[in-house]
């Protein structure tokens, strides 16, 4: 491919993505189409022939581009991907063209100081101090790992990263936690049978009465408690456990205080709703998640560390081949050696680019008008007959459920699952269903810049006429 060639197709690319971006809420949001045709569209064998770029660009529109699921479309209410910025698109596109390594400084000295500062804002939002780092990783699946080996090395006083752990140890989360947390249980070898997974109250936090109980019988039975991980904004309703008094237990019980802020990371943006994350500070790890309430595209999570030191002592292995012997480590900052990962991609442009381009404030509106489009299909579904939040949000999840007199849970569940279905097939929302204290929710989650009040109205009227109508047709 020559350089006219790339800049001919660069520029049709982004044509044609401003064009679809534009016309976003005109398309279906999901495309009804079986999975069976997608995998016959794209069943072919290996390419042995170049093909011009123009029909490659062809196949992509016949083929692709039809099936997407539009999560920039404004009515896309689902699982906390949000629209992703603009600029952030643009910061992607830019990351692959110049294909630094943030693994290792010599790969991307400049990528490498602009990560340390996107890092820095992040723990700066958090209330960290100035001995706080971190670093971008896939998710908040990986970042929720990092966290709990970090508080596994560090409970075992750096034995664990050597010696595995020995003898049986637990962690304390409560019900509303990702799984994330139970597959980071898993691989850090506490176990997923560690995890002590705890009730949650009417607000679903943590029940503290439950957690001391189970510390309790947890040091009786010779077992050794870690780490708490609490929530910083539950992916159902986005719940916050109650952070300093769990900073308190951990400090009395010496355990690691994790937060899975992943999704509420968010909130630190909001100007109307300020200390919804009160005690976040206080954490010894958090995840906070560009990807998901800060806009940017996939994929950028990140753990944060009060104490960077901290990912150096649980990390730190440097090989040979890797290791520059004029390097002085205060100026080269050699990602692999303070993480998980060994090639890193340039993560941080897209949400440097975001923060510089729109600013924490205008992202901060974008995050209050999603917190009061949750709130004003609360206030609808408390006000209707047959409808029932599950608790006022604090973010921008909510759960609500349709519950008609004498329906059983069995029945409602299913209609649920109908009810959000058909949604799906209309290809103007689409929401979810969760489960919540052993019954079935629709779970309608604003992530997204470009949704609007009236969505959310036209979102309930909606719901109100396919319950009723699954209701009359079963
Ligand atoms: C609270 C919470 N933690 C962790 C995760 C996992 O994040 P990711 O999908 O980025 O790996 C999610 C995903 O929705 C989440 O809601």
């Amino acid at each position: 491919m020559d350089p006219q060639e790339f800049r001919e197709a660069g520029h049709r690319i982004v044509d044609h993505l401003a064009d679809y971006l534009e016309q976003v809420e005109e398309r279906p949001l999901f495309a009804n189409v079986e999975p069976r045709v997608l995998r016959e569209l794209f069943d072919e064998p290996l390419p042995q022939e170049p093909s011009s770029i123009h029909s490659v660009l062809l196949e992509l529109n016949e083929k692709l581009l039809p099936y997407c699921t539009q999560v920039n479309h404004p009515g896309y209410f689902g699982l906390i991907t949000p629209s992703p910025t603009p600029v952030g698109i643009l910061g992607d596109f830019i990351a692959s063209a110049l294909n630094q390594n943030l693994g290792a400084y010599s790969i991307g000295p400049s990528a490498v100081a602009m990560e340390r500062r996107t890092v820095r804002w992040l723990t700066d939002l958090a209330g960290y101090g100035p001995d706080a780092g971190g670093n971008l990783t896939s998710g908040g699946m990986m970042a929720n790992f990092v966290g709990l080996k970090l508080a596994r090395d560090w409970a075992s006083g750096d034995r664990a990263q050597h010696e595995g752990v020995r003898g049986p140890w637990a962690a304390y989360t409560s019900e509303e936690r990702h799984v994330s947390v139970d597959k980071a249980a898993d691989a850090v070898g506490i176990g997923r049978e560690g995890l002590r997974v705890l009730p949650t109250d009417e607000h679903f936090e943590i029940r503290l009465e439950s957690l001391e109980a189970a510390l309790t019988e947890d040091r009786q039975k010779g077992i050794r408690p870690m780490a708490i991980i609490a929530m910083g904004g539950s992916t159902n309703t986005g719940a916050v456990d109650p952070l300093p008094k769990l900073r308190k237990i951990a400090d009395r019980e010496k355990l690691w205080l994790h937060v899975d802020a992943a999704y509420g990371g968010g909130m630190l943006l909001s100007q109307k709703h300020p200390g919804v994350l009160e005690g976040l500070k206080l954490a010894d790890s958090v995840v906070m998640d560009p990807h998901k309430w800060f806009y940017a595209p996939l994929d950028a999570g990140a753990i944060l560390v009060k104490d960077a030191a901290r990912l150096t002592r649980s990390f730190g292995i440097q090989p040979a081949y890797l290791t520059d012997p004029l390097d002085k480590e205060s100026e080269r900052y050699n990602y692999y050696v303070h993480s998980f990962e060994q090639s890193r991609r340039f993560r941080s442009l897209k949400v440097w680019m975001g923060f510089k381009r729109y600013g924490a404030r205008e992202m901060g509106r974008w995050i209050d008008a999603n917190v009061d489009q949750a709130l004003r299909l609360y206030e609808r579904a408390s006000a209707h007959p047959d409808f029932e939040p599950a608790v006022k949000p604090r973010m921008s999840a909510v759960c609500l459920r349709y519950h008609p007199a004498g329906l059983g849970e069995d029945r409602l569940a299913r209609l649920h699952a109908q009810v959000a279905r058909r949604i799906e097939q209309g290809g103007r929302f689409w929401i979810s269903t969760t489960l919540l204290k052993g019954k079935t929710w629709f779970r309608v989650n604003p992530v997204n810049f470009r949704t609007r009040p009236e969505h959310l109205d036209e979102l309930f009227v909606l719901l109100a006429r396919e319950c009723s109508a699954v209701l009359k047709s079963s």
